[in-house]
């Protein structure tokens, strides 16, 4: 290694001078090392954040950094999906169940909540017994005969990028399209799985805002997993409200479990069916329809339930638990419309905020979660409440936090006298050649 390079990597990237494939090489080899400081790969963020890197530099980035933990390994499963993050995401517990049933198997790397967005990781805890710690050869064990398995994210997996993430958390250098899509895919391509789908949430309750950014992020994530031979799909999905009505922890599982029995929400069947869809089109070259009625017909027969039952089993989660409903905190208060009219807009950060101020999230990594508290609201853009009808119900510990959590509910919703369209939830889609 050139222990003099990375002044030149720093110079060529501020410059907006493209870099090799080999310094990109020298740069990632030098943050796994330990043999850059943490000031010289601070500023090379920095420049990079502020000049950009071409596409090229960025496919070079994204796949030095799968490769950071070494050769290749033998994929876990065939299918993944990765979903930037929102408020009330409980896709994965019903999707990964129902790719598994249409025989894709999957084997998923999920993350914890943090600030208003939750985590797969927690909703699953909240299921007695349920254990999300399993090492490679369980994992590749529970794949091959159940087709599924859920669990938490490897520490050697991508060790380049958990370095550069925690310097990008404090250089505030984490809002970058290249830096983002390097990240998210370079631990999609270091687990080795062919197709992946990618749901880029976009509206007030993601990290992109815009239609626009969330476009370009999208694209350019299709772009890398071109580059590396993978079949990638992203549809760009509404964040202007929750997913689903429930936001919590085992309040999610509940309502996993309604979808998977064929009822539940209608918006988190859609964006279930379409992810489904997308990967079985990826995998099989079968036309939309076709692929869409695929899953639909798992979905209503209970085939992907079964799964579910047994994938909970597997990672030692009591079955009889979810047959019924979860148990949730005791105070359920209800939230009552003050009047009549349709839901116009929905803060949906704000709603992420009031679960976590009930104790479903955390501020801090290694804050504890409390699994039975959070909310279903009923609140969907363009739906019609009568006055005293329903918006939401909230499950606290105490009277004091359901009336603070209430007043967060009502303060996040605004409301107009005449109708208001019902805004469509799959916003675009992008895949790959
Ligand atoms: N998620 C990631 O994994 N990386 C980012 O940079 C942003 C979100």
């Amino acid at each position: 290694m050139d222990h003099d390079i990375m002044p030149t990597i720093i110079q060529k990237t501020r410059d907006r001078q493209a870099l090799s494939a080999s310094e990109i090489r020298q740069l990632v080899d030098g943050v796994v090392s330990g043999a850059w400081p943490d000031y010289q790969l601070s500023a090379w963020l920095m420049a990079a954040y502020c000049r950009g890197l071409t596409d090229t530099e960025t496919f070079e980035l994204t796949g030095a950094m799968a490769d950071s933990v070494g050769p290749p390994q033998e994929p876990l499963g065939l299918v993944d999906k990765h979903s930037t993050g929102g408020v009330g995401d409980k896709t994965t517990l019903v999707l990964a169940p129902l790719v598994a049933s249409l025989g894709l198997p999957i084997a998923k790397m999920s993350g914890r909540g943090l600030g208003h967005t939750g985590g797969t990781l927690d909703k699953l805890e909240s299921i007695p017994g349920f254990t999300v710690d399993l090492s490679p050869e369980a994992i590749r064990a529970q794949v091959r005969d159940i087709g599924i398995a859920v669990v938490a994210q490897s520490s050697t997996l991508a060790p380049a990028d958990k370095r550069l993430y925690a310097l990008r958390d404090v250089t505030a250098t984490v809002d970058s399209i290249p830096l983002i899509a390097s990240s998210i895919m370079s631990k999609k391509l270091a687990s080795g799985t062919r197709h992946m789908v990618l749901d880029v949430k976009v509206g007030n309750g993601a990290f992109m805002t815009t239609l626009e950014r969330a476009r370009e992020l999208a694209q350019l994530m299709v772009k890398i997993g071109e580059f590396h031979q993978r079949h990638v799909t992203a549809l760009l999905t509404t964040m202007n409200e929750p997913l689903g009505w429930a936001i919590g922890n085992a309040v999610e599982v509940n309502e996993a479990v309604a979808c998977l029995k064929g009822g539940g929400p209608e918006d988190l069947r859609t964006l279930v069916l379409a992810l489904a869809a997308a990967l079985e089109q990826s995998v099989h070259g079968t036309d939309p329809d076709t692929a869409y009625g695929a899953a639909r017909d798992a979905l209503t027969s209970g085939k992907a339930w079964d799964v579910f039952v047994r994938w909970i089993a597997a990672q030692g989660g009591q079955p009889a638990s979810v047959e019924h409903d979860l148990p949730l905190a005791p105070i359920a208060r209800e939230v009552h419309a003050d009047r009549q009219g349709w839901v116009a807009a929905i803060q949906t950060q704000s709603l992420g905020e009031v679960a976590l101020e009930l104790g479903a999230g955390r501020h801090e990594l290694g804050d504890r979660v409390d699994f039975g508290v959070g909310l279903q609201c009923f609140a969907k853009i363009g739906r019609h409440f009568d006055q005293g009808e329903t918006v939401a119900i909230i499950y606290a510990r105490s009277e004091g936090s359901a009336e603070e959590a209430a007043q967060g509910v009502r303060a996040a919703i605004s409301w107009s006298p005449q109708s208001v369209a019902v805004p469509p939830l799959v916003l675009d889609r992008i895949a790959g050649a």
